[in-house]
């Protein structure tokens, strides 16, 4: 009984270390807080794909479900205006748009070196 214990124990160590082993990897950079709503493609999700937004107009990916905001958007998506946004959606968007009421669908903060992470990662996404 306590060999059988101990083996339980040991195959539920392993699977835990190699769970933790590939949750870490998946989970390196900042960028995985996107991944529950974005894909890194063209390709929808629960938000727009993500692919070549860096440098592109706000609101402009094949995506309907934009909101009224973002959609008529007239900003682009450099460092700055990225920033202005990530920062604290819900603030952003108003600042982005120039309108105290705008109000967008993604409500999210990121800060400091996540959100200088999570830039990077996007310039990169071409
Ligand atoms: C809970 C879901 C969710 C999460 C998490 C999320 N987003 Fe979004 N994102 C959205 C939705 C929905 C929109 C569309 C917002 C709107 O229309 O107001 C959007 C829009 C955007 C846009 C504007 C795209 C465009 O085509 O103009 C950018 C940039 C963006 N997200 C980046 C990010 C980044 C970077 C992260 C991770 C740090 C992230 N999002 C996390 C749901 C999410």
């Amino acid at each position: 009984m306590k060999i059988i214990l101990k083996m339980a124990a040991m195959a539920f160590m392993a699977a835990f270390l190699i769970g933790t082993f590939t949750a870490t990897e998946a989970m390196a950079g900042a960028e995985a807080k996107c991944k529950a709503c974005h894909n890194f493609t063209a390709k929808k999700k629960v938000g727009p794909g993500l692919k070549g937004v860096f440098g592109r107009e706000a609101g402009t990916a094949d995506f309907k479900k934009y909101s009224a905001s973002m959609k008529k958007g007239g900003w682009v998506w450099d460092e700055k205006n990225l920033r202005t946004f990530l920062t604290n959606t819900k603030k952003g968007i108003k600042t982005l748009t120039g309108d105290k009421k705008a109000k967008t669908k993604m409500k999210i903060k990121v800060k400091g070196d996540r959100l200088d992470e999570v830039i990077a990662f996007l310039k990169e996404l071409k």
